[in-house]
């Protein structure tokens, strides 16, 4: 692949920003990035990004959920800029400041649970999940952590050990940490059993739950947690039975095993709720926050009942920067403007109406397999069969590429790599969802009418 060569597959002038793409390839490590297409971002505001080259972009991806409640939020840029004027950060070590606490106490507030909780903190998702399997582990005594196949936790030791979407070889080049056992995570379209989950979500629940209990028995019950993402992500938008984290719930109960909600991607108003596991009305005993959390400042929160989280002895949660003031005094600044703007009602609303017109799409393009999602977290499966369902990742990265040359920054993600990432920020205009969802069908017709060269493929690395 060279990139020199893109500029002949491309409508846009991309070459400012080529000449990044080159300089990264060349200083930073390949193993940092699933890089799709070379956009350089030079500067964001609200729903919008502009690349070095001047071209403009609706933000589909939002830096991988980071940016909710839109890039640059005026809420955000005075909070930062009030709490520089004061320190950047001191060690919550060893002292104290204001901003973690009153972020701690306003998340407190919005995690489900009538009961006393403590937070602690890190800067990425990653470090979250590793909070949570410590405080599991080290509240019950034992060892074992259930995770889902297909999830994505981080990468870090501890996440990455739990993250199923990458292979076993791969993970296994590092040497995870043991104890960790993958069950299948009922995937209502697409599972191993051939169940059609839509239509008969209890004998998948079933399936899953009974696969669960066989692990615990057989470990004769030494399972410190079970960690789930309530939709899961990066493995396409898989959301579970109405009834699966319910039933999770009880069994977790029925043996003293510490319920660990991921929210990393899912949270912070995504779908519609502050945390998605409140779409299934379950009370876990641990989430994990970060991502959408920081506004685009670097901060994770793990939320958990307070006789878990005081089981973990110090120093075993202190990371130097832990709470950061301007990350902290960030969050709360998201918060605030989640609910000022009534951003969880504008999700589900106009998450709604985008899942109805990717619907709609689905009996124009026979390549779409299945469309899912719940409030602004949607995935759009594409499939070279109905029948089969066999991944079609080549045509999803073309969607993807033609959607780059129109103005609109999408990705895939999923378990072959093949379903459109549908995840706007939660402040994005009607107007401008409208010429996306616009885009998106274009982007389509020209792939499904040839349009779109195979040899861009050779410059789309992605998941
Ligand atoms: C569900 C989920 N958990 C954890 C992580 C890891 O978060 P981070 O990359 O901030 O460490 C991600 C990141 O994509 C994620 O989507």
């Amino acid at each position: 692949m060279r990139w020199e060569d893109v500029e002949r597959y491309v409508s846009l002038k991309v070459s400012e920003s080529l000449r990044w793409a080159k300089e990264s390839d060349e200083y930073i490590a390949s193993a940092a990035g699933l890089k799709y297409y070379p956009l350089c971002v030079e500067k964001a505001e609200g729903a919008k990004v502009w690349d070095k080259d001047g071209n403009e972009y609706i933000d589909f991806l939002t830096s991988a959920c980071v940016y909710n409640i839109g890039h640059r939020h005026p809420k955000i840029l005075k909070a930062i800029s009030r709490q520089i004027d004061k320190v950047l950060n001191y060690t919550i070590a060893y002292l104290y400041e204001d901003a973690p606490v009153e972020l701690a106490k306003k998340l407190v507030k919005i995690t489900p649970g009538d009961f006393k909780k403590k937070v602690t903190f890190g800067f990425s998702g990653s470090d979250g999940v590793d909070s949570a399997i410590k405080a599991a582990r080290a509240f019950t005594g034992r060892k074992g952590i259930i995770a889902f196949k297909d999830s994505y936790h981080g990468t870090t030791y501890g996440s990455l050990s739990l993250t199923g979407i990458v292979k076993p070889e791969v993970r296994g080049k590092v040497y995870p940490i043991p104890d960790v056992y993958f069950i299948e995570y009922p995937d209502p379209y697409r599972n191993s059993w051939g169940i059609d989950g839509y239509k008969d979500p209890k004998e998948l629940v079933s399936k899953v739950l009974g696969e669960i209990e066989s692990k615990i028995n057989e470990l004769g019950g030494d399972v410190a947690a079970i960690v789930f993402e309530p939709i899961q992500g990066d493995a396409g938008v898989v959301v579970p039975p109405a009834d699966f984290i319910p039933e999770l719930r009880k069994l977790a109960d029925k043996y003293g095993i510490v319920l660990i909600d991921e929210e990393v991607q899912t949270g912070i108003g995504r779908t519609g709720k502050w945390w998605a596991v409140e779409n299934f009305g379950v009370v876990p005993d641990i989430i994990v926050s970060a991502k959408a959390l920081g506004g685009g400042m670097p901060i994770s929160a793990t939320i958990g009942k307070e006789e878990v989280m005081e089981s973990v002895p110090p120093p075993l949660f202190v990371f130097t920067h832990s709470g950061h003031a301007v990350s902290a005094t960030s969050a709360l600044a998201t918060l605030e403007a989640v609910e000022e703007e009534g951003l969880l009602e504008r999700a589900r609303r106009l998450g709604e109406r985008a899942l109805r017109e990717f619907e709609r799409m689905r009996d124009e393009f026979e390549f779409i397999g299945d469309v899912r999602g719940i409030g602004f977290l949607i995935g759009i499966d594409i499939v070279k069969s109905r029948e089969t369902k066999e991944f079609d990742r080549n045509t999803a990265l073309k969607i993807c590429w033609r959607a780059w040359e129109k103005g609109l920054i999408l990705v895939t993600f999923g378990k072959g790599g093949n379903v459109l990432r549908i995840a706007p920020p939660l402040i994005i205009k009607e107007e401008e969802l409208e010429r996306a969802i616009d885009i998106i069908r274009s982007s389509m017709k020209d792939v499904r009418d040839g349009k779109v060269n195979d040899e861009v493929l050779r410059f789309l690395r992605g998941w």
